[in-house]
């Protein structure tokens, strides 16, 4: 991506280039003036138990082996696990490359995914879009899909029993498209996916892992959070960052 290209990402991110006063523009290095040293990727830390991708019981869709894509889809399409299919209007499966490094994990489907049928396609996820673009990956190049299937009406945090029945069904998108790396974005993401209640600010900067394949798992701010709070954009682009350089490493 070309430097202009990136300023134009990181301007949408509301965040400013790096120029040192007095000499000749850095080549590269666009960052937030607070960026703190470079360090060394932190050791796992507060990792959860290896998942046992069966243990949601018999019925459970993460137990059925050789499913495949479109299997898979029709199963979520036709869900009943919970009583959110009596509420919404489609399920939302997730979309992106089937063959991708990287899976961005949110939340659930909102109003505008609930009714077009796909994950993040609201003012969010215009701006994990603009994330994204800011680390060099186009969302074409990712997959991305959220911890449930379904909209909670109003928009409600996902509860511990929707999350439990919903899970597998990640588990096993997981399991088909065999991630580099996860990118959790917000706290109801990533506290369902690392079963902890452990604040997202003390989740963040640290490489976690999930399921029996033990994927590198990252934590940033839910672009929802961001575009009420962008004083956290920057601290969002250093998780960026860090998420980048983790994948890199693997
Ligand atoms: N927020 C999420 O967490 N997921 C979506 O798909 C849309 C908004």
């Amino acid at each position: 991506m070309s430097s202009a290209l990136r300023r134009e990402y990181l301007a949408a991110l509301g965040l400013e280039t790096w120029v040192v006063r007095g000499k000749p523009p850095v080549a590269r290095e666009t960052a937030p003036r607070d960026m703190p040293a470079p360090r060394d990727m932190p050791a796992p830390r507060d990792m959860p138990a290896p998942r046992d991708p069966g243990a949601a019981g018999d019925a459970s869709p993460g137990r059925e082996a050789g499913v495949d894509w479109p299997d898979l889809r029709a199963r979520v399409a036709a869900c009943t696990r919970c009583a959110l299919c009596n509420t919404r209007t489609q399920t939302v499966f997730g979309v992106g490359n089937q063959t991708a490094d990287w899976l961005i994990v949110g939340e659930a489907p909102g109003a505008e995914e609930d009714r077009q049928g796909e994950p993040f396609v609201g003012r969010a996820g215009q701006l994990l879009n603009s994330m994204l673009r800011a680390i060099g990956l186009a969302r074409e190049q990712v997959y991305i899909a959220n911890v449930l299937k379904c909209r909670p009406p109003g928009n409600r945090d996902p509860s511990a029993g929707e999350a439990a029945e919903c899970l597998p069904y990640l588990e096993q998108q997981i399991a088909l498209l065999k991630p580099k790396i996860m990118l959790a974005v917000g706290r109801v993401a990533s506290q369902n996916l690392l079963r902890t209640e452990v604040t997202l600010g003390r989740l963040r900067q640290q490489v976690h892992r999930f399921g029996r394949s033990q994927v590198p798992l990252v934590v940033t701010y839910h672009p929802a959070y961001l575009l009420r709070t962008p004083a956290d954009k920057r601290k969002a682009w250093e998780d960026l960052k860090f998420a980048r350089e983790v994948c890199a490493r693997v």
